[in-house]
């Protein structure tokens, strides 16, 4: 398995790396994602023949809950968040200022829960500057589905599959998992393909 540490690529990691304060650190949306939610959504992916690109962008990792889980499935993983929340493997990079699926050389599927307040904005940046045939797949509250923007949105980038938690799966502000035991909020995997134009499905997990 390929990883960022010790490639040449990973002369960027601390690059630029900033010292926020914990306020700013909460003001950016600090959220992790439980990492049993991922693994049974890519447990699903499996069960579905749905088979991701081998090398995946967390373009908003936090503390990396989300890229170890993927690290272990033996995806290479290039991980990069605004502030540097001390997870070893990442790169300091503002997301919504990139140009590029391959800051690291080669496309890549891009798989994140983003912050809350920039979502849509995170997918349509994805979706523009992802090639044809690679995945963005964002964890999203259900209520991404609604709203007039969110209309145009999934006019101009239909999901491909939208996948429903029937359990309720949690996120943790700063990580702090401890405090969070429940949660009222119901989660999906958007799935969207760059270049699929048809009806969007829906499954649950
Ligand atoms: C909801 S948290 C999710 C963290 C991680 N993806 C996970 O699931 O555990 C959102 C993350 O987005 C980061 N973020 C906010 N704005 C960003 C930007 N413009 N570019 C990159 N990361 C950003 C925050 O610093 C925060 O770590």
């Amino acid at each position: 398995m390929k990883d960022w540490i010790g490639n040449k690529k990973s002369t960027f990691i601390q690059l630029g790396a900033s010292n926020h304060s914990n306020k700013e650190r909460e003001e950016r949306d600090f959220y992790a994602t439980d990492p049993k939610a991922l693994e049974i959504f890519l447990d699903k992916l499996d069960e579905d023949k749905i088979e991701l690109h081998n090398d995946i962008w967390e373009c908003a990792c936090g503390m990396g809950h989300l890229s170890e889980v993927l690290k272990k499935r033996d995806y290479c993983v290039f991980s990069s968040d605004i502030v540097n929340r001390e997870y070893k493997e990442m790169m300091a990079k503002d997301f919504l200022q990139t140009t590029t699926t391959y800051p690291t050389g080669v496309e890549m599927d891009i798989l994140t829960n983003p912050p809350y307040k920039y979502a849509q904005e995170f997918v349509e940046h994805a979706l523009d500057i992802q090639a044809d045939g690679y995945y963005t797949i964002m964890f999203l509250k259900i209520q991404f589905l609604e709203g007039q923007a969110r209309k145009k949105l999934f006019e101009k980038y239909p999901p491909k599959y939208v996948y429903v938690n029937s359990a309720r799966q949690l996120c943790a502000m700063n990580g702090e998992f401890d405090k969070y035991k429940a949660t009222a909020i119901c989660y999906c995997w958007f799935i969207w393909q760059k270049g699929f134009k048809g009806e969007s499905v829906i499954r649950w997990i």
